[in-house]
């Protein structure tokens, strides 16, 4: 399929203060566009000027939720280069949630071809101070007019583009989690192990409960038991108990993230003993009674490592450690060399977005 490339003959204002740009709320001048009916496929493949969209008001996205996305960002090296990292997962995942919902598939390596080619045309976008990227957001959903429930027919697909600076305000230090127990994020047969939107508004009831009472995130447990621990917030999270790093198996409600992926390939080529497995709160909260929860932290592409230093559970908390954990600051240093280009890559992680 041929890429139409359209630049802007506009372009918007960069940040002054790249330290100051939060995330997620500023966009890039350009961003990419497809669409696919049945019978054509997927079509008009095409980079063009931000703009908002012309969509139905009936289009299912809107009234049943018919959508996914995924998370990856673009970081700037010393020398001036721009590089991706682990994008092939991203675009993997992303098959695998359009699948669950029924989604029309799209070939993986144009999608990724059309994304270095976004990138290298908003290169100036990328930021070079220490800590912030440029965040991809990749977002695929139903545009059928229809209001009866029916299979898929139609689907647009976008890529945007954002500078961001850290995802949770303060940066890299432990924050404070509520374990909930009331609502559940995902369950086994359910979408989470997808990056379907449904996942996250689901969670943000618990979300807002627990930001009132001033807990940075929420911990989850599994939907059956409610008793396993599955994800924290909207990262997945790792335990080091008696030396060795737990962390919940892919029971199919927790997303296989490409963060964790990696946390658990670095910490295992280091020497640790990486389970994953199912961890009960019970469990946990004996861990850290009996002076063997050493340290925990959420891990995903926006947040990188977030160390829990207290979690509370029915009126109980437990304090791990008000310092950064030496094992989630390894973790953090060496998936940021490697996302930066200040360190070797020996695992093949890094993509380089080459100039036109
Ligand atoms: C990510 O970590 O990239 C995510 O998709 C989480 C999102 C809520 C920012």
């Amino acid at each position: 399929m041929e890429l139409k490339i359209q630049r802007t003959t506009a372009p918007a204002q960069k940040p002054s203060d790249p330290r100051t740009m939060g995330f997620g709320t500023i966009f890039t001048d350009h961003m990419f566009t497809m669409d696919y009916t049945p019978g054509q496929g997927w079509h008009d493949a095409a980079i063009v000027p931000l703009e908002d969209l012309k969509i139905h008001p009936g289009a299912a996205v809107f009234h049943y939720g018919a959508e996914v996305f995924e998370g990856m960002k673009a970081y700037r090296t010393a020398e001036g280069e721009i590089q991706l990292f682990r994008p092939w997962d991203n675009m993997q995942r992303m098959r695998d949630s359009a699948e669950r919902i029924q989604l029309p598939d799209f070939d993986p390596d144009f999608l990724l071809q059309a994304i270095l080619r976004l990138v290298d045309l908003d290169r100036d976008w990328v930021p070079e101070a220490p800590g912030t990227s440029l965040y991809i957001r990749p977002v695929e959903f139903c545009t059928d007019v229809d209001l009866g429930l029916h299979c898929i027919g139609s689907a647009k697909l976008l890529v945007l583009l954002s500078p961001v600076g850290a995802y949770l305000t303060g940066g890299l230090k432990p924050v404070d989690i509520l374990i909930e127990d009331t609502d559940v994020r995902a369950v086994r047969g359910g979408t989470g192990y997808t990056k379907c939107g449904g996942n996250y508004a689901a969670a943000n009831r618990a979300a807002a409960r627990a930001e009132e009472k001033g807990y940075a995130q929420v911990l989850w447990l599994d939907g059956v038991e409610r008793r396993y621990i599955e994800e924290v917030g909207s990262m997945n999270v790792m335990f080091k108990i008696d030396g060795k790093v737990v962390t919940p198996a892919l029971t199919g409600s927790v997303l296989p993230g490409v963060t964790r992926r990696s946390c658990i390939q670095l910490l295992r080529d280091k020497g640790y003993e990486v389970e994953e497995r199912l961890l009960s709160v019970e469990e946990l909260a004996a861990a850290l009674e009996a002076g063997k929860l050493e340290e925990a932290w959420g891990c995903g592409t926006a947040a990188v490592i977030s160390p829990i230093g207290k979690f509370c559970y029915q009126d109980k908390c437990y304090t791990i450690g008000e310092e950064n954990g030496p094992c989630a600051q390894w973790l953090y240093d060496t998936l940021t060399g490697i996302q930066w280009g200040r360190q070797a890559d020996p695992y093949g992680w890094v993509c380089k977005v080459p100039r036109a």
